[in-house]
């Protein structure tokens, strides 16, 4: 069984195209592998949130992914402040880290871009921390999307790097996840490209959004004028209304406003009420979860204690073995 290790960013808000991408996936994961599941909120400090924000994320996410079935029985779901031996791993990964494949970092130039204000040492040693997440679990898989390859790909490099500096072979190189089937990709409102957060307002749909919301959002969506030319190709603004409706409505709807597109009678107003209340059907039951969980504290408490647990045996365990390996022995 492949031990998996996943970062979650406590920035809250699932959107659809986060639930039929990362969520589906991990759920899958979580009934194949021993998954470790942290809200990576150690990193998040790179951007100096506040006490009460950093809290209240950290318990939004928390609910988020429970209420969509991340199950802390299948998997062990803590948060990586409660693991604090990824810190002294952080700091051996530190000493054989250098300064030049971290400036080299993708991420890091882009961060130093957008904000030249807050060039901090944490910031500039992310994918050290990042491999000490993983490595803590000496696990051997690692779900990432296409932003973060080039970070597995040190935590590569430090696993092997520590393994030839020690003689050893205790790290196992981690592996980006795959998961077989290709899952659709959500698209967003605004015209282009899929469902992002960081698209702007109203692209994204969010599990926690308010029928009200969704149907502000669904009438904002960009269309065009209108095909004039029976069966005639769909500009991407269109394909993504219809490539939504495949995914939320029923084959009948979906086959109605084909027909309409096609006889060049169609009203994008309809297809837009007909979306937006498939989708608020679609959300309904998992916003009304995410609120329970959300205010059952007791349930919130209990999983990350029972999954503080379980990573805390698993981290202790191999991080005696580093201490071992690089030398620090008892008297
Ligand atoms: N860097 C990841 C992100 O931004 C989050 C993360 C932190 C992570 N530590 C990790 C992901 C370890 C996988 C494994 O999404």
């Amino acid at each position: 069984m492949d031990i998996v290790v996943s970062g979650i960013r406590p920035t809250g808000c699932l959107h659809l195209g986060n639930y039929f991408g990362a969520v589906k996936n991990f759920l899958k994961m979580q009934d194949e592998n021993n998954c470790y599941f942290f809200i990576a909120d150690y990193h998040s400090l790179t951007t100096h949130p506040n006490p009460v924000d950093l809290h209240g994320n950290v318990k939004q996410v928390l609910a988020e992914y429970i209420a969509c079935g991340l199950d802390y029985e299948k998997s062990t779901i803590y948060l990586q402040s409660n693991l604090q031996e990824t810190c002294e791993l952080y700091l051996f990964l530190n000493m054989n880290a250098y300064i030049g494949e971290l400036e080299r970092c993708t991420s890091f130039k882009e961060k130093i871009r957008k904000h030249p204000d807050n060039i901090n040492a944490g910031l500039f040693t992310y994918p050290v921390l990042m491999a000490a997440d993983i490595l803590i679990h000496r696990a051997n898989k690692v779900p990432v999307g296409k932003d973060q390859e080039q970070h597995l790909e040190m935590a590569r490099t430090f696993a092997n790097r520590f393994n030839r500096i020690y003689k050893s072979d205790f790290f196992p190189e981690p592996l980006a996840y795959n998961f077989g089937q290709q899952l659709v990709k959500i698209p967003g409102l605004d015209g282009t490209g899929k469902m992002g957060k960081s698209e702007g307002a109203g692209n994204a749909v969010f599990l926690s959004d308010s029928p009200e919301e969704i149907r502000k959002k669904l009438m904002k969506a960009v269309t065009d004028s209108g095909p004039t030319i029976p069966n005639q190709e769909k500009p991407e603004s269109i394909q993504n209304l219809f490539t939504l409706l495949n995914v939320m409505s029923s084959e009948d709807t979906v086959k109605y406003f084909e027909d309409k597109y096609n006889d060049c009678t169609i009203r994008y107003g309809d297809l837009k009420k007909q979306l937006a209340e498939d989708i608020i059907n679609y959300t309904n039951p998992i916003r009304e979860k995410i609120k329970d969980v959300y205010e059952n504290n007791e349930l919130i408490k209990k999983i990350v204690n029972t999954g503080t647990e379980k990573a805390k045996q698993s981290a202790m365990e191999n991080i005696k073995q580093v201490r071992e390996i690089i030398g620090f022995r008892n008297f």
